[in-house]
């Protein structure tokens, strides 16, 4: 049984439905990619797997359970994790506590200590006592995902991790997901680059206009120019 199941849901903002029908599927230990140019559905996706916009029609079910239509925070315990792409922290707070913020919330058993979250983010612990609001965007991304561990997720959500960021920090970035997902985490990456998330995939999804238009292996996207000269900026 897969991890998440994402079943043909249907979300809308209102009176204007943004998915179409939207399923796929993630087991235990797999990276997931989706991806699109913009405004084609990936945060929705995520938003609505979350319970932040709950699905008018279709089914959300992690680890055996239906959880579509609970509230986020519920969502959060069961054990998904939820990297937004506009990086909420909070400036004025310290690294250090921006990721005790963290642990509130977390899900029970085990999980990341501060000592591992370090070990995979020594740069954060350089800079443990430095505010918020001073840091670099890669810092800042890497504060994120750091915090969000912090509440043991089984699945992390990370939407356009790479977005702003200069080449040397996306690379940088890579290899600390890559190290996630060795870690055993399960993890689906909503990304308009590509090449970010060609090396990082089991699986690639890629959107236009609400609906997954091609589903493959890393090696089946690559190969297929059809397809990347159709739905993503190469
Ligand atoms: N809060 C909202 N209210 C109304 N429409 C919204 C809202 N958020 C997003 N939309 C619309 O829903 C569609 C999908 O947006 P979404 O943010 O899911 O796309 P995306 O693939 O994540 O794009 P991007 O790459 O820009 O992040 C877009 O047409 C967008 O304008
Ligand atoms: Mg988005």
């Amino acid at each position: 049984m897969a991890l998440l199941e994402v079943a043909a849901i249907h979300t809308a903002y209102g009176l204007s439905q943004v998915l179409f029908g939207v399923s796929f599927e993630v087991n235990a230990g797999e990276v997931v990619a989706l991806v699109g140019r913009n405004g084609v559905g990936k945060s929705t996706t995520m938003r609505s797997i979350m319970g932040l916009t709950p699905p008018a029609r279709g089914h959300v079910r992690f680890d055996g359970q239906d959880v579509t239509g609970w509230p986020a925070y519920r969502v959060a315990r069961a054990g998904i994790g939820f990297v937004p792409e506009d990086r909420r922290i909070f400036p004025e707070l310290s690294v250090w506590e921006n990721l005790d913020i963290g642990r509130r919330g977390k899900r029970s058993g085990g999980g990341w200590s501060e000592r591992q979250v370090f070990e995979l983010f020594p740069d954060l612990e350089a800079i443990r006592s430095r505010r918020g609001g001073v840091l670099s965007g890669g810092q800042q991304q890497m504060l994120t995902i750091a915090r969000t561990l912090m509440g043991n997720p089984r699945l992390l959500l990370l939407d356009e991790p790479s977005e702003g960021l200069a080449p040397l920090v996306v690379e940088n970035l890579r290899q600390q997901v890559a190290k996630l997902k060795a870690s055993g985490l399960s993890i689906v990456l909503a990304e308009q680059n590509l090449s970010f998330v060609l090396s990082l995939s089991d699986r690639l999804h890629i959107m236009e206009k609400g609906e997954i238009k091609f589903s493959g292996t890393p090696a089946e996207l690559s190969g297929n120019r059809k397809v990347l000269d159709r739905y993503l900026t190469v």
